[in-house]
């Protein structure tokens, strides 16, 4: 399995913005399928903040996941950037994927020089803590209690050491 940038990916972009779209529209204000489209091409066009990285096992792509400047406008006060939009295809569930994604996202924020990196999440805080995360604040979001999480990138690379070679093609 390996993660790359999105835009080594184009094909897995409107699958994966119909996907998103389906899980998450509901929590923002007026998040188009358009918007979510649009968000992943911008993000294939570079590999900096912000941007996406996908899962690749045998050139399938079986997840994704999103370093933002911004992610719900309504706790935008609260700081940037954040990991948003971590999406495991439900048929690879349960292997290690959500783990790898957000290691590989932590360790990209840490090469991009990031200080402190957030996230909120309605269902996976223990998820998150088992991976180094710490809660911040416990809010809600158009009614739905959300954990705000942040994590010191940096750190979290010290500690656990970076992706192998194997796991991480990445390129700068
Ligand atoms: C959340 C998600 C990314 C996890 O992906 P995954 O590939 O199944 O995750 P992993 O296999 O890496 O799970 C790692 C561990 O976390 C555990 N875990 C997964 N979801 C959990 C949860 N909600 N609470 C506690 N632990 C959880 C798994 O049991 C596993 O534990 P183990 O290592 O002891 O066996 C996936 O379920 C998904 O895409 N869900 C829909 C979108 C979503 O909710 N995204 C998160 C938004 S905050």
């Amino acid at each position: 399995m390996r993660i790359e940038p999105i835009g080594q990916h184009p094909a897995c972009i409107e699958p994966l913005a119909r996907l998103h779209h389906a899980e998450w529209a509901p929590l923002y204000d007026d998040w188009t399928l358009e918007a979510a489209t649009a968000e992943l091409h911008d993000h294939a066009a570079r590999t900096s903040l912000p941007t996406t990285l996908v899962l690749v096992d045998d050139d399938r792509v079986l997840g994704s996941v999103s370093l933002l400047i911004e992610d719900a406008p309504a706790l935008q006060d609260r700081g940037s950037p954040w990991l948003g939009s971590l999406f495991v295809l439900p048929e690879a569930r349960g292997r290690g994927s959500g783990r790898l994604l957000v290691d590989a996202v932590v360790a990209h924020a840490a090469r991009e020089g990031v200080v402190l990196l957030r996230l909120f999440t309605l269902w996976h805080e223990d998820f998150y803590a088992s991976l180094g995360w710490q809660v911040e604040e416990r809010t809600s979001l158009h009614g739905t209690p959300v954990v705000i999480m942040s994590i010191r990138p940096a750190q979290r690379v010290a500690h656990t050491g970076a992706p192998s070679d194997a796991a991480w093609t990445m390129h700068d």
